[in-house]
């Protein structure tokens, strides 16, 4: 049975204590957190709303399909790994309602529908419905619940040994640097919010952070939804790793500069040729780091691996999200209260693009679970051979 209270009698809503069986690796204010557990009813789902942080922590319960699909549309959650997570929970509250075969495929298309450039979420549906088909009705939603658990928790996994091989490339420039901090240059937000713990491009950080190597982090703010400053910088605050808020344009600056030492930013899909979309105005960054000689890695489990890809402008959907997201910004008011203002001229039309394609050629190493890959074809052929089926 799941575990409500931790042994420090603190009730467990979405994390687990760290001196239970499960130790959360992320903490805000000294308790520990997951971006989306089961309720207490032990049958709906908990996420964070994450298009109320930084200002408030606010749970969300999801108790039908419809609202995970809602919630993954307006980004209450978001990431690719938890987009997956959160989806493959949609298709387990869809069956507790309705088990049949109509219903079912309803289900994998509505969540299929909500955000086209993760491939995490295309990669959970399908397992979901590899599992979910192969079984009779009255089997499917305990079968649909233990497969989106097993899901959540692999991601864990995979994001806490990303953390570790990740955390090597920072020791080494650590190393390089002598006595002076590590300066690492990270977009958008993945961390542990955009995953189910630990996160991708920031695990290592944690990792080596955790570890007393001395490392500081550039946050770009990742206009137009602000992920880096409000998600990454939150994250990383909570957590006390040192970081600083740069508007998205100060990056070259700082790499000309020698002021960063390595970037690592997540991935929503890599193409098995290496080239990696990620949040809009990645390959700005990636073409600065390799004019600068900074070296540029991605980290991503292999769920955001779409082996069907090669050309990523060609073979990569990239979501392109309202207008509004850039005329607008929403912040902390005065008053205490969020408020959405307008920056834009009135009447002038905006285009958002949500994501970029990196070409391979300009990431210096993919992290994953199994270890730093090089981002090539060959590369990619060996990870795959050597990846779990
Ligand atoms: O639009 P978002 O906020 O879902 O985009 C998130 C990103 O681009 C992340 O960098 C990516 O999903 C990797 S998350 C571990």
């Amino acid at each position: 049975m799941r575990r409500l209270w931790c042994c420090r009698n603190v009730r467990l809503i979405l994390g687990y204590c760290a001196l239970c069986e499960h130790e959360a690796h992320l903490k805000i204010d000294g308790r520990p957190y997951r971006s989306i557990t089961l309720a207490p009813d032990g049958w709906s789902v908990e996420v964070i709303d994450q298009t109320r942080l930084p200002f408030r922590l606010v749970i969300a319960r999801l108790a039908t399909c419809e609202a995970v699909a809602a919630a993954i549309s307006q980004m209450v959650v978001r990431g690719a790994p938890l987009i997956g997570a959160t989806a493959a929970y949609g298709v387990a509250l869809a069956m507790r309602k309705d088990p049949g075969d109509p219903a079912l495929a309803s289900a994998l298309e509505t969540l299929g529908a909500t955000r086209p450039t993760a491939v995490n979420l295309a990669w959970a549906l399908s397992r979901m419905g590899e599992a979910l088909r192969a079984a009779s009705p009255d089997q499917r939603a305990a079968i649909a619940y233990g497969e989106a658990a097993a899901i959540c928790e692999e991601d864990v996994a995979a994001c806490q040994a990303i953390g570790v091989h990740g955390a090597g490339l920072i020791a080494q420039a650590a190393q390089v640097k002598g006595d002076g901090r590590v300066n690492i240059l990270t977009h958008c937000n993945a961390g542990w919010l955009a995953c189910v713990d630990h996160g991708t491009a920031l695990a290592p950080i944690y990792h080596a952070h955790d570890a007393g190597v001395h490392l500081h982090v550039w946050v770009d703010e990742t206009r137009p939804r602000n992920q880096g400053a409000a998600l990454t910088a939150f994250e990383l605050g909570a957590h006390g790793v040192p970081h600083t808020v740069i508007a998205d344009n100060a990056g070259g600056h700082l790499m000309q500069r020698g002021e960063v030492d390595l970037c690592i930013v997540g991935a929503d899909r890599i193409t098995a040729r290496g080239d990696v979309a990620n949040k809009i105005g990645t390959y700005l960054k990636a073409l600065a780091a390799r004019e600068a000689g900074v070296p540029f890695h991605v980290a991503a489990p292999l769920s955001t691996i779409d082996w069907s890809a090669q050309d990523g402008l060609r073979d990569i959907p990239i979501e392109e999200r309202s207008g509004r997201e850039v005329t607008h910004v929403t912040g902390l008011g005065p008053d205490g209260a969020l408020t959405t203002v307008q920056v834009a001229a009135p009447g002038s039309g905006a285009a958002n693009p949500g994501f970029d394609v990196t070409p391979a050629g300009l990431v210096s190493g993919l992290i994953t679970e199994c270890g730093l890959t090089p981002a090539t074809a060959e590369g990619l052929s060996r990870l795959r051979q050597r990846a779990p089926a």
